[in-house]
C-alpha cells in the first residue's frame, strides 16, 4: 500500500511530461474485428493495460470488438482519415490498402509461428510496416499470430481441393484469397468478416477459413461441422495505429507506445503456443466439431494453390521479395 502511494505520484508526473500539450488523461478508442476472447482480443488488452501502466493512467484505451467500429476494412480507412486511433485487424485486410504486405498472405508461404515470427519481427517486417504508412496513412505497433487458417463448412468432410465441389465459400475481399480458392476449382464469395457469422447461419454461404482460436472466439461451431486441418495462409494480425496520432504524440510517448507494442507482439506470441491445442481439442470435445486431415499431406492443395504466386509479383514489389522473404525461412527461391 505504502508502495503504491509512492510510486503512482512519481508514474503519473513522469506520464504527464511524454503528452506534450496534452494536460488532460486521454482515451483513445481501439477497433477489433473479432469477438472479445480471441487473438485480437488478447493483443488489445495486453497493449492496453501496458500503455494505461506506462503513461501513469494518462492514456486509457476502449476496446470495441465484434467490428462495432465497422469492418476491418473500413478501419482502415478511418484510421487513416484520423478518424479511429487503433484497430486490430486480419493481415489480408490491410493488404487491399498495402499490396506488398500481400507477400504474408501468399499461400503456403508462412507455415508456422516461427515463420509468422520470423518474417513479422526481421527486416521484412520493417519494410511493410514502413509501406503501411506510405500507402494506408496507418503505423504497424504490433501483431497478433492466430495461426493457419483452417477450412470450415457445415456440409460435409473436406479433404480434397475436389471435395469442395458445389460448396459455396466465404472469402475475405482479398484477391490472393480468391484467386487461391479459384485455383482449387471453386469460386468463392468475398464479404466483409463483419458479414460472415450471419453469412453461415443463414445459409447464404456454406463456409469459411479461419485459425482455431477465431473460430472458438467467433462462435462458428454453432453453425459448422467440420474442420480441415489446412494451412494455406497463416493469420496474423497488426495492430494499427493512425499515423497523424502517432506523429502528434511527442517523443517520449512514440517510444512508449512502440515498446507496448514489441512487449504485446511477445505475449501474443507465447498466447497461441499456449492455447491452440486445448482450443483446438475443445472446438471437438465440447462443441461435436469434426477434424478431417487434408488428404496426401496437404501436397495437391498445395501444389493447385502456389500456382497462383506469379499473378502477384508486381503487386508485391517483385518475385524478389518473394523470394528474400523464403530465405529468410530457409527455404528455396519460386
Ligand atoms: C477475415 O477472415 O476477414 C479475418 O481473418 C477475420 C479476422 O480478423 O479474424
Amino acid at each position: 500500500m505504502r508502495l503504491y502511494k509512492l510510486v503512482m505520484p512519481l508514474a503519473v508526473s513522469a506520464a504527464s511530461l511524454f503528452l506534450s500539450g496534452h494536460a488532460m488523461a486521454e482515451t483513445w478508442k481501439m477497433a477489433l474485428g473479432d469477438a472479445a476472447g480471441g487473438t485480437q482480443y488478447e493483443l488489445g488488452t495486453t497493449f492496453a493495460n501496458l500503455l494505461e501502466e506506462r503513461t501513469g493512467g494518462e492514456v486509457t484505451v476502449d476496446l470495441f470488438p465484434n467490428g462495432q467500429l465497422g469492418s476491418e476494412q473500413d478501419t482502415v480507412n478511418n484510421a487513416s482519415m484520423g478518424l479511429l486511433d487503433l484497430s486490430v485487424l486480419a493481415i489480408n485486410n490491410i493488404t487491399p490498402f498495402s499490396p506488398t504486405v500481400g507477400v504474408m498472405t501468399l499461400p503456403y508461404v508462412i507455415q508456422s509461428p516461427e515463420d509468422a515470427k520470423t518474417l513479422t519481427q526481421g527486416s521484412i517486417g520493417e519494410e511493410l510496416t514502413e509501406n503501411t504508412i506510405r500507402d494506408a496513412g496507418v503505423r504497424i505497433l504490433a501483431w497478433a499470430y492466430s495461426g493457419c487458417r483452417r477450412l470450415t463448412n457445415s456440409a460435409r468432410p473436406v479433404a480434397e481441393p475436389a471435395d469442395l465441389d458445389g460448396l459455396v465459400i466465404r472469402v475475405p475481399k482479398n484477391e490472393i484469397m480468391i484467386s487461391a480458392y479459384q485455383a482449387w476449382g471453386v469460386n468463392p464469395n468475398p464479404l466483409a468478416w463483419s458479414e460472415t457469422f450471419t453469412a453461415l447461419q443463414q445459409g447464404v454461404v456454406d463456409g469459411q477459413d479461419n485459425p482455431y482460436i477465431t473460430i472458438d472466439a467467433m462462435k462458428f461451431y454453432e453453425v459448422q461441422n467440420y474442420v480441415t486441418d489446412s494451412c494455406y495462409v497463416f493469420s496474423m494480425e497488426p495492430l494499427i495505429i493512425s499515423e497523424s496520432k502517432f506523429q502528434s504524440l511527442s517523443p517520449e510517448m512514440q517510444e512508449i507506445v512502440l515498446e507496448a507494442g514489441k512487449e504485446a507482439t511477445q505475449r501474443s506470441y507465447d498466447y497461441l503456443l499456449n492455447t491452440e491445442a486445448s482450443i483446438k481439442e475443445k472446438l471437438v470435445e465440447e462443441h461435436g466439431m469434426e477434424i478431417v486431415a487434408p488428404a496426401n499431406d496437404e501436397q495437391q492443395w498445395i501444389e493447385m494453390a502456389t500456382q497462383i504466386w506469379p499473378q502477384f509479383y508486381d503487386s508485391i514489389g517483385g518475385k524478389e521479395k518473394l523470394d528474400e522473404a523464403l530465405a529468410a525461412l530457409g527455404r528455396a527461391p519460386a
